[in-house]
């Protein structure tokens, strides 16, 4: 808040814009989650002391809407990400959603683009990315559908009036990752209007080398629901091309959501990562969630207190330190069983990207005790000059607190052997790793 003793721009913590801007995001969806399906957007705009504090229903909770579409907008701005709105589709009807693409994305002369105005923005903020709403498959969802028939014909009337406000929009249908049949049934009958099926998933793995394979089960998810997609447009006769959006994930675990992370869901999150740049091209979106306090990223208290951590640091190894364009690799490591999932999962997992004359590797290391000595083979590529950088701890189960707040942090890995087109290096225990090199 703007009042508050805390380093704040126009009552945004100025220690988590720069954070959050270090990570480079490039897209935040926002307002929710569980939370979107019962939020009308018109409670948050227009002067802040006339607007409604309302039971919040989602989560039981109380919403005093200070911070409404304008105020995304500006932390939207602050951060440098682009802005992503989730529309109510639960108890909020297909005329409010198109009214709010006006209010964002019209120069009309007319009511909701007219009310921006008069709330001082002048110029449309154009928002692209659209999801019609949120886990309609969830019975905690207000406003739930039954059936993935139901949610596709929902869908139908939300896009059909969106679109009429602005045509150039890109719409997000509800996915779900445990029925691949709902899948089918809303990309059949509703995939014309929508660009996104998007999915969600969290994780509460019983032990470390589970979280640390977790992410591969996810993969195999993201891959067969892509598929379905693509055999719902076959039998829909859908043209438009329909891609996977992963928009929330994490791990969840029992007990309170203000928590703090450990090494181990930064293992899990580097091997995420990795797994998101493997599914480029099928998989083009994903988010996150999410970001402060709740299942965060990062942690701030009242008093000022801020820290972040250890899967922070994950995304600040990926984020600003990945290529435009995703390298085919092949790796090979020896290998663990892992009872969750049924399968032998690489110790080593990898992934590659490149922009201009650099090349970015990622590499995770899920052993929990023994560091792994890797050999980069890059075809056709001579390295002049390359880091190495990672995060880890002594365990996986190091965090960082209030009180520890540097505990776990970023450290530079100290010998790397370059020769020609390889590169040697040693990447220690449980450990998220960047390598960058740069041509001569
Ligand atoms: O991220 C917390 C909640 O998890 C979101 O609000 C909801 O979409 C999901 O079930």
């Amino acid at each position: 808040g703007e009042g508050s003793a805390v380093p704040n721009e126009r009552g945004f913590r100025k220690d988590v814009l720069k954070a959050v801007s270090a990570l480079r995001p490039p897209i935040t969806r926002w307002p929710g989650g569980n939370f979107a399906s019962a939020y009308h957007w018109l409670d948050g705009v227009g002067p802040r002391e006339e607007r409604p504090k309302k039971f919040e229903m989602a989560w039981n909770s109380v919403e005093t809407n200070q911070f409404g579409t304008d105020e995304f907008m500006e932390w939207a701005r602050a951060v440098g990400t682009e802005p992503y709105i989730t529309v109510n589709a639960g108890n909020g009807s297909p005329e409010e959603a198109a009214a709010w693409v006006e209010y964002c994305n019209s120069e009309r002369d007319t009511r909701y683009a007219e009310l921006r105005r008069k709330y001082g923005h002048s110029q449309p903020y154009n928002v692209k990315v659209w999801s019609i709403g949120n886990e309609l498959y969830g019975r905690w969802q207000v406003g739930y559908c039954v059936d993935g028939e139901e949610c596709a014909r929902r869908t139908l009337e939300f896009a059909n009036e969106m679109r009429r406000v602005d045509p150039s929009i890109k719409l997000i249908g509800v996915g779900w990752d445990e029925d691949q049949d709902w899948n089918y049934k809303v990309v059949k009958t509703a995939g014309e209007q929508i660009d996104y099926l998007s999915v969600h998933r969290y994780l509460h793995p019983p032990s470390y080398p589970e979280l640390a394979a977790a992410s591969l089960g996810v993969e195999d998810m993201l891959n067969t629901t892509y598929g379905v997609v693509q055999s719902a447009r076959r039998a829909g006769g859908i043209k438009r091309d329909v891609k996977v959006a992963f928009d929330e994930w994490n791990v969840w675990y029992e007990g309170p959501m203000e928590r703090d992370a450990t090494v181990g869901d930064a293992v899990f999150t580097g091997s995420m990562l990795i797994g998101l740049e493997r599914l480029a091209g099928k998989v083009t979106m994903a988010n996150f969630a999410q970001l402060v306090n709740v299942l965060p990223l990062i942690r701030t208290r009242d008093d000022g207190a801020f820290y972040v951590n250890p899967q922070y640091y994950a995304f600040l190894l990926f984020g600003p330190n990945s290529g435009e364009d995703v390298l085919p690799i092949t790796s090979a490591s020896p290998t663990y069983y892992s009872k969750e999932l049924g399968r032998a999962v690489p110790y080593l997992d990898a992934s590659a990207t490149a922009s201009g004359e650099a090349v970015y590797v990622h590499l995770v290391n899920r052993h929990e005790d023994e560091a792994a000595r890797v050999t980069i083979k890059l075809s056709g590529f001579n390295a002049a000059s390359g880091t190495h950088d990672y995060v880890s701890g002594q365990s996986p189960g190091d965090a960082n607190s209030f009180d520890e707040p540097n505990k776990v942090a970023v450290q530079r890995g100290q010998e790397m052997e370059l020769g020609a087109q390889t590169v040697e290096l040693t990447v220690p225990p449980h450990s998220v790793n960047l390598v960058t090199l740069k041509r001569g």
